[in-house]
């Protein structure tokens, strides 16, 4: 008798056939599936209501229930109705990379325990400086996601910045308090970042956007001014490549010259945008990149990487490790010994999954040129929607960039601006429960709108003209139902 969790050969083949079999249903008719699928909450907790099993169950029921439970009720990434956040379809040969990578369970934190994986980092990781034409040999490590790529780089930038008050062993006690700077538009992970780094986020100014949502210059250089004037130690610029609300691009030349003037750290935050940067029809936006000390980006938002999938990038590995070294006696053999760069010492974690493969994969299989294509096409999709926009009577373009996102408002027949961020506050809850079409909201200039961001390489010009026809639909019905609640038979 096997005295392990292994199955038999035979079982364990029917498994991976029958689990084989799930995601080829999953990639059937994706057209005609829901992009949400609405259940109170309670209801969802209650199918997994349930103590801690002391027996297994049988393997197929199992895979059963993940069928009807978890894939069949799945938001619909995969799909081409998702405009919600920042989602990606995710790719095929990532699926099978993935299967892969936990097949051989690599750890990546140390180079002798992963010698392929660690190189293959290393390669992806080069392959990504060179596509956002950052660096031709950037150092950096692969993260979770964008936010982890965020705190990364601002990590970095601390411990090198405040380096010779050797803010590693004698934290920030003592120190002034230190100034960072970024747009209003500046994502919250920026702000969870400082205040993690225990440089709070009363010390992160948030300099006012021009009507494009950039950062204004102007009022970022007085911004510094003032705080030096004040006691205060500007330390770092971060700059946006694609902003989360609307895609807007800082003018990065002007923040790298701003950092130069003042002798800042530059990083930027292109965990949405950054990859675009690739791309030689909007490369001009992102002049100023390859000025950046550190740049986050994300493999899992437009190289279209299932999660998790972020990436920091900066211009050489020292930096790396003079912010995450330690030397542990169990952790012997350093890069100077051995020339294999250990992960673990260039990044905090020390067991790490290896995420490089679905990338270099993916890469390898599709080849920049056809993912281009696929950024580009989301990027011409997205003004094909404003189009429709602008073209409707019934909606309003509320603003687009050079990238993938689109805001905009219902307002047929709605004549206050109260009335239309109230109905229009509604109309997402509504689409929600519908479920077509899976889109969310935010705020601009104190006004809620519609915002759709398109990063997933099977949409067309049919699935967005159907975004707009099941939005306009179910406001319609969502005007019939408050017509009838206000005036009841
Ligand atoms: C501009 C920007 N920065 C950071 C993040 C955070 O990335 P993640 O969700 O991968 O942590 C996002 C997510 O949408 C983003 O759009």
């Amino acid at each position: 008798m096997n005295d392990s969790l292994d199955l038999s050969r035979e079982a364990f083949s029917d498994l991976l056939n029958k689990s084989s079999e799930l995601i080829l249903q999953k990639f059937s008719n994706l057209e005609e599936q829901k992009a949400y699928h609405y259940y109170p909450q309670k209801e969802i907790e209650s199918w997994l209501d349930e103590p801690l099993p002391t027996d297994g169950m049988d393997d197929m029921e199992l895979l059963q229930f993940v069928k009807e439970k978890v894939l069949d009720t799945a938001t619909n990434n995969l799909g081409p109705y998702l405009y919600a956040y920042v989602h990606a379809g995710g790719t095929q040969m990532s699926i099978v990379a993935d299967q892969l990578a936990s097949t051989i369970n690599q750890n990546t934190g140390k180079w002798h325990l992963s010698p392929v994986l660690s190189e293959m980092e290393k390669r992806v990781i080069q392959w990504a400086g060179q596509m956002i034409h950052y660096s031709s040999d950037p150092g950096g490590v692969l993260v979770s996601g964008g936010s982890a790529a965020n705190l990364t780089g601002l990590t970095v930038a601390r411990n090198i910045f405040f380096e010779k008050e050797e803010v590693r062993k004698k934290g920030l006690f003592g120190l002034k308090p230190f100034t960072a700077y970024a747009s209003s538009e500046v994502h919250s992970c920026v702000d969870k970042s400082l205040d993690e780094l225990g440089i709070g986020t009363d010390h992160l100014r948030k300099i006012a956007v021009n009507s494009d949502y950039t950062i204004n210059i102007e009022a970022l250089e007085e911004a510094i001014k003032s705080d030096i004037e004040n006691g205060f130690t500007p330390f770092c610029i971060i700059g946006n490549a694609g902003t989360v609300n609307t895609g807007a691009i800082d003018d990065l030349e002007a923040l790298a010259g701003l950092a130069k003037k003042y002798q800042l750290w530059f990083h930027i935050d292109g965990a949405y945008g950054g990859i675009a940067g690739s791309l030689d029809s909007i490369k001009r936006h992102y002049k100023g990149m390859e000025l950046a000390d550190s740049v986050a980006i994300d493999f899992h938002k437009w190289l279209y990487q299932p999660f998790e999938a972020g990436c920091l990038l900066v211009k050489d590995w020292e930096v790396l490790r003079r912010t995450y070294f330690k030397k542990a006696s169990y952790l012997n053999d350093t890069i100077e010994a051995t020339g294999r760069l250990d992960f673990n010492e260039h990044y905090f974690q020390l067991s790490r999954s290896g995420k490089a493969l679905k990338i270099w994969m993916s890469i390898k299989s599709y080849g920049i040129d056809r993912i281009k294509q696929m950024i580009q096409k989301d990027i011409d999709l997205t003004r094909y929607l404003a189009k429709l926009i602008v073209a409707s009577e019934d909606f309003e373009l509320k603003s687009k960039s050079e990238l993938s996102v689109v805001c905009f408002r219902y307002i047929k027949d709605l004549d206050s601006e109260d009335e239309i961020n109230r109905f229009n506050k509604r109309l997402i809850p509504a689409l929600e429960k519908d479920g077509r079409v899976f889109i969310t909201g935010t705020t601009l200039n104190n006004q809620f709108v519609i915002r759709a961001c398109l990063i997933n390489h099977r949409m067309n010009e049919g699935t967005v003209e159907y975004l707009v026809k099941v939005i306009r639909d179910v406001a319609s019905k969502l005007r019939v139902e408050e017509d009838a609640e206000a005036s009841p038979a």
